[in-house]
């Protein structure tokens, strides 16, 4: 295609939808599903601490810098690094491929809320008890068919929603469940807070014991914060590009960032109270939520209805993201490949769900095999895009905007040629172009040398 021309672009149709729609793409299951999980995993409060560090630094950074690029070029992820300098085209290639790699398991978890959804549907809610609800969740997730049904169904729901166009779809949902579904975790946590030995949860997940914290989990934070806050695969890029030309960037980048990490304080308040109160292993994985809320909803009232709310709320927060996945590779095949948008996210929507179908497996019939040293498929997956990809993919975005594109350029671009008053501009300029780029080097390779010392 030629870059230069100037076709009207789609553009948000509102201010609020955009912020909704990209705090759509970054709240998700990388907040309500993983966070808790990761945090238990981790150490607790050593992995909130190192979130909060690495979200300060790299992420409001990140979120800036691909906003400013995205509605620059008004062009997706690698279009436009290619208008600016053909030769990075492949940085945006990165955050495709990681977008692809993450789309194909996110479904397959997608798939899990929705087998939830169910469950809470015809009342199965009613014990709190710890092994069996255990029970329940690893009997679904490692048979091989159920999981892999629910799993196309997602990816259709998707799918559905992404062949609606950008302001058909995307925007129209955002609008209305996003502050529901907050509303909601907050009811669910003050339930969980006031559980009896709830008290061990939150300073479990709030008082930091340092000596937990090394390479390991230092590269689990950083790539916690690229996935929660949907950076480093260009998203932010495509996104930004239908902003238009005067719209406030400075602010959307904070505001998205504080949103998404609200959001995973209360899940991570919501979960981890009642994992201590239940007596669940905060170290549990990627079951957490699945065998910790249905306990929650078991102990108050009108818990069903709830349980009800919270999975279909949960859902539409999976698909706001899922769609801004599915939506990377398709812009990236319909703006460099020429094709028609619905073929691409047919097609790219059938691959990726061919694709997810062996992490899915790895849950269950597959689990002896290990793709990297001792993770399952589905982590392995997870940690290639999670912790290498995006964080790559972001360090490469930083490395380009301070020394290719030139700081004087996204300066103009983000105070819209100076209209608007940003005065840590320089401040940001400096993470950009030094401090954020060398952040995540460092602790990618602290965090790839203890996986190999491991
Ligand atoms: N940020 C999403 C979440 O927290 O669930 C996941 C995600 C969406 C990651 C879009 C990356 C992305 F480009």
């Amino acid at each position: 295609m030629n870059l230069n021309e100037t076709k009207a672009r789609d553009q948000w149709g509102s201010k609020i939808g955009f912020i909704l729609a990209a705090a759509g793409s970054a709240v998700g299951l990388g907040n309500i599903w993983k966070f808790p999980y990761m945090a238990g995993t981790n150490g607790g409060g050593a992995f909130v601490l190192l979130y909060f560090g690495l979200l300060i630094i790299v992420g409001f950074t990140l979120m800036m810098a691909e906003l400013t690029i995205g509605r620059h070029t008004q062009l997706s992820a690698v279009s436009a690094f290619k208008k600016i300098k053909s030769k990075w085209a492949w940085v945006g290639a990165i955050g495709v491929l990681a977008g692809f790699l993450i789309l194909s398991f996110y479904s397959i978890i997608g798939g899990w809320v929705i087998r939830y959804l169910i469950s809470a549907l015809s009342g199965s809610f009613n014990t709190t008890d710890a092994a069996s609800l255990g029970g329940i969740f690893e009997g679904f997730i490692m048979s091989p068919v159920q999981p892999l049904l629910y799993h196309a169904i997602f990816m259709a729901l998707t799918l559905g929603i992404v062949l609606g166009g950008v302001k058909g779809g995307i925007e129209k949902y955002s609008k209305i469940l996003m502050p529901g579904l907050f509303i909601m975790m907050i009811v669910i946590m003050i339930r969980s807070l006031t559980l009896p030995g709830a008290m061990e949860g939150v300073k479990f997940m709030l008082v930091p014991d340092f000596s937990k914290i090394n390479g390991t989990v230092f590269l689990a934070a950083l790539g916690q914060v690229f996935f929660s806050l949907s950076l480093g695969m260009g998203t932010m890029i495509t996104y930004g590009s239908y902003l238009s030309k005067d719209e406030n960037l400075v602010n959307s980048s904070f505001q998205i960032p504080l949103l998404d990490t609200a959001i995973a304080l209360v899940a991570g308040l919501a979960v981890l109270p009642a994992v201590f109160a239940f007596g669940f292993d905060p170290a549990g994985g990627p079951g957490l939520l699945f065998v910790t809320l249905p306990a929650v909803f078991a102990s108050m009232p009108l818990g069903s209805i709830f349980g009800i709310v919270f999975f279909l709320l949960v859902l539409f927060a999976a698909l706001t993201s899922s769609i801004s996945m599915l939506e990377v590779v398709v812009a990236y095949v319909v703006d460099e490949k020429g094709w028609d948008r619905k073929k691409a996210s047919f097609v790219f929507g059938a691959i990726i769900f061919l694709v997810g179908i062996p992490s899915s497996l790895g849950l269950g019939v597959w689990s002896d095999f290990t793709l990297i040293k001792d993770l399952d498929i589905l982590d392995s997956v997870s940690f290639i895009a999670e912790n290498v990809l995006l964080p790559l993919g972001g360090m490469f975005l930083c490395i380009f905007i301070g020394w290719v594109w030139g700081l004087d350029k996204a300066f103009k671009e983000v105070t819209n040629d100076g209209k608007i008053k940003f005065g840590l501009m320089h401040v940001w300029g400096f993470l950009v172009k030094y401090i954020a780029p060398a952040a995540i080097f460092i602790v990618f390779v602290q965090g790839i040398l203890a996986l190999i010392r491991g």
